[in-house]
């Protein structure tokens, strides 16, 4: 039986961030090379995509390329980019018929002009489906996001439209890029690492973390059910106590 049956739709996190790690191992040990894992992949953000789509998930960020992944052989970043430009560009009359909404979060002036000029198309093409909304991280880190939301409060406070004592969390979270989008309640790395590598340091404040060894390549949308009921067996305390929780319900 899926586990998608198991799946209480009521308390279907609403946003999802995936660190798709282990395209490089998966593809060495089918004796391919590391592109190859980065190809197949694809198959996965799909699966992935549709899968919670299909459960009603509202937003799912996946980090596709991070601000440290620009340090590979230039050949694998070559390669990512022209891979990015192909899945778009394939991808966008797909994203229009399941009502998929494209975004994306990161340094992307830092992006090939055919690679944001294809990401730019594709988020116009589809910025007015109202299904889940798929937030690429794409030439993106926490710290780089961090630097760049401080120097802009510094501006506005040296232009005199910001007192230091108006500063809210409210006021940091305005100058992120993820400004519109809501934090996200469950966080999912592949590949048996345990670590967030720069990812959405602000916003995974409170998120849940699911870690599995399956490689991203292997991963499918029956892996995110699986996560998915992980979560919701969790109790989320945010600082209160379990009684605390019990007798608010
Ligand atoms: C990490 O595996 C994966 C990446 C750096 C790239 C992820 C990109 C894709 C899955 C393609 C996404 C495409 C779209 C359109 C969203 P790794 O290379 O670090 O693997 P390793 O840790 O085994 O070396």
């Amino acid at each position: 039986m899926s586990h998608k049956n198991s799946i209480d739709l009521q308390k279907v996190p609403q946003h999802i961030a995936i660190i798709m790690d282990g395209n490089g191992r998966w593809a060495k040990q089918q004796g391919e090379n590391r592109i190859y894992g980065h190809y197949e992949g694809v198959n996965s953000v799909r699966d992935v995509v549709e899968g919670a789509g299909e459960i009603g998930v509202k937003y799912l960020t996946l980090y596709a390329f991070s601000t440290e992944n620009w340090n590979r052989p230039k050949e694998e970043v070559d390669a990512l980019m022209e891979l990015l430009v192909s899945t778009i560009s394939a991808e966008t009359p797909q994203l229009n018929k399941k009502n998929v909404r494209l975004q994306a979060i990161g340094n992307l002036d830092s992006l090939p002009s055919t690679c944001l000029e294809e990401l730019n198309e594709s988020i116009n093409l589809t910025s007015k489906n109202t299904g889940i909304t798929v937030v690429l991280a794409l030439s993106y880190s926490s710290k780089w996001e961090l630097v760049n939301a401080m120097k802009k409060i510094a501006g506005e406070l040296s232009a005199g439209n910001l007192e230091p004592a108006d500063i809210t969390e409210q006021t940091i979270e305005k100058y992120l890029c993820t400004k519109d989008i809501p934090d996200p309640e469950l966080m999912i790395r592949t590949s048996g690492e345990h670590r967030i590598s720069n990812f959405l340091l602000w916003q995974l404040a409170y998120a849940e973390f699911y870690f599995t060894d399956k490689l991203w390549p292997a991963f499918r949308k029956e892996d995110l059910f699986e996560a998915i009921l992980n979560f919701q067996n969790r109790e989320r305390r945010f600082g209160k106590t379990s009684e605390q929780l019990t007798q608010a319900k």
